[in-house]
């Protein structure tokens, strides 16, 4: 199937691409607001760099040593239990349920880069009005954007790894880097603020640090890396030959991680530049953030239109990642074409999408509403909280009691020795499938620790 392939600095920028998205640049502050700062962002970066470069690590075995489509993979490289685990490749079917309302996110964000043109709300207030109204009545514009960034993914995936992915991730991500660049040596101009902003990242009160904050920073790490979901195994079967999977999944961690607390500074030290609230969600990003920018006067539009466009660009690179695990099952297994492929996963998640923005619309709301939540929220709620740690316990356990072991050794010994080796052994046969459950007993609220 691999008619074309990454090249290594490709596959890098790729995996990145996945990776970085709107987890790092909305998700990441906020749950760091909401578990207390600095406490939280030890214990996410000891997550990410560790529990999060096993977890690549495993992930990048099976896709180069499986060189197939995520389904085919978890069956031909079983040793035993074949027949068993087939089934877990279902996992590629979760990226398409995040990617319907990824997409309708993707799509307020450019309703917002038209909005940074148009003038930004004066007060919270107004933003709020602006949002809600855009949330909850405004069909039109939702479906516009969602219809674009459908066609926009679609389109990307069709033309595959090299000439779709590889090379649209070597446009935006620098781009990115570019964009955040800028607005990171902005806010270090920003006198008192920014050393606010550090401060509340980095000076770790444990006594605020809860067995819940740790379990929302593994949850947060296997989601901001593109964990679990078939994505990175997928990306993997088109790495060159000779890539170094250790330190390829060490660089993927360090600069997702990066980003992360990039984003967070900036955040941060506009918001308390201005006395603002860090809000939960949604919120932080298209309500708190508008207003803030407006304060800054002229300048204000240009911070709100790279901003808005920089998570645009996160945002578009990490969709299309989600797209492909189920494209190249489709072209691989059924033989189907690229085209066919892309419109029977693309139609799929668009249709998704509709019936997610719907879910907020007040006309449509009680027709999709299950118990207390909407639609919107539901998928992500079972796709990013219960799925994904499920596809992360499948994938190491997979790795560490179904593979042969012979073979996992003879490819990373000589990357990283016998002694180390040993303990990724050790942690993706226990610790870490141990740890992903007791993130979903707690998530779910079936076991509170
Ligand atoms: N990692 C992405 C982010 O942080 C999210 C993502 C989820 C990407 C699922 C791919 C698949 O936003």
């Amino acid at each position: 199937m691999n008619t074309s392939r990454f090249t290594r600095f490709g596959f890098i920028l790729a995996a990145v691409g996945s990776a970085v998205g709107l987890g790092n640049v909305w998700k990441f502050p906020y749950v760091t607001g909401e578990y207390g700062g600095g406490a939280f962002v030890l214990v996410y970066l000891i997550t990410a760099l560790f529990v999060g470069v096993f977890v690549l690590i495993a992930e990048l075995l099976i896709g180069k040593l499986g060189q197939s489509d995520a389904v085919t993979m978890f069956e031909n490289l079983a040793v035993k239990k074949k027949n068993l685990w087939k089934y877990a490749g279902f996992i590629v079917v979760v990226p398409l349920i995040i990617l319907s309302y990824y997409s309708v996110v993707i799509g307020w964000i450019f309703h917002y880069i038209a909005l940074s043109f148009q003038g930004l709300p004066a007060t919270v207030e107004e933003s709020k009005s602006i949002f809600m109204s855009l949330l909850t009545t405004d069909v039109k514009t939702q479906l516009m954007y969602h219809t674009v960034v459908f066609v926009l993914v679609t389109a990307i995936i069709l033309k595959g790894i090299k000439d779709g992915i590889e090379r649209i991730n070597k446009i935006l991500m620098p781009l990115l880097a570019l964009i955040l660049s800028v607005l990171f040596i902005y806010s270090v101009t920003i006198d008192g603020s920014f050393g606010k902003a550090v401060h509340f990242m980095f000076d770790a009160d444990f006594s605020k640090l809860s067995s819940e904050a740790v379990i929302v920073a593994i949850g947060q790490a296997f989601y901001t890396l593109s964990l679990g979901m078939g994505i990175i195994i997928t990306y993997a079967a088109s790495l060159p030959k000779d890539a170094n999977i250790v330190k390829s999944s060490i660089l993927i961690s360090i600069i997702d991680t990066t980003v992360a607390i990039v984003a967070g500074l900036i955040i941060f030290t506009l918001l308390f530049d201005k006395g603002a609230e860090s809000t939960k969600g949604a919120g932080l990003v298209f309500i708190s953030l508008p207003s803030v920018f407006y304060e800054f006067g002229s300048i204000g539009s240009v911070l709100a239109l790279l901003f808005f466009v920089a998570i645009a660009f996160a945002g578009v690179t990490s969709a299309i990642s989600m797209l492909e695990p189920m494209v190249s099952y489709f072209v691989n297994r059924f033989n189907y074409s690229r085209i066919k492929a892309a419109m029977i996963c693309s139609i799929f998640f668009y249709v998704l999408g509709i019936a997610a923005l719907l879910s907020n619309i007040s006309d449509y709301s009680p027709m999709l509403m299950v118990g207390d939540k909407g639609l919107f929220d539901w998928l992500d709620f079972v796709a990013s909280t219960i799925l994904v740690p499920i596809g992360g316990i499948l994938a190491v356990v997979f790795v560490g009691h179904f593979m042969d072991k012979e073979t996992i050794n003879g490819e990373l010994v000589p990357l990283m020795g016998s002694a180390l080796t040993k303990v990724w052994f050790f942690m993706v046969q226990f610790v870490i499938p141990i740890a992903l459950i007791i993130v979903i007993l707690n998530e779910t609220g079936l076991f509170k620790f």
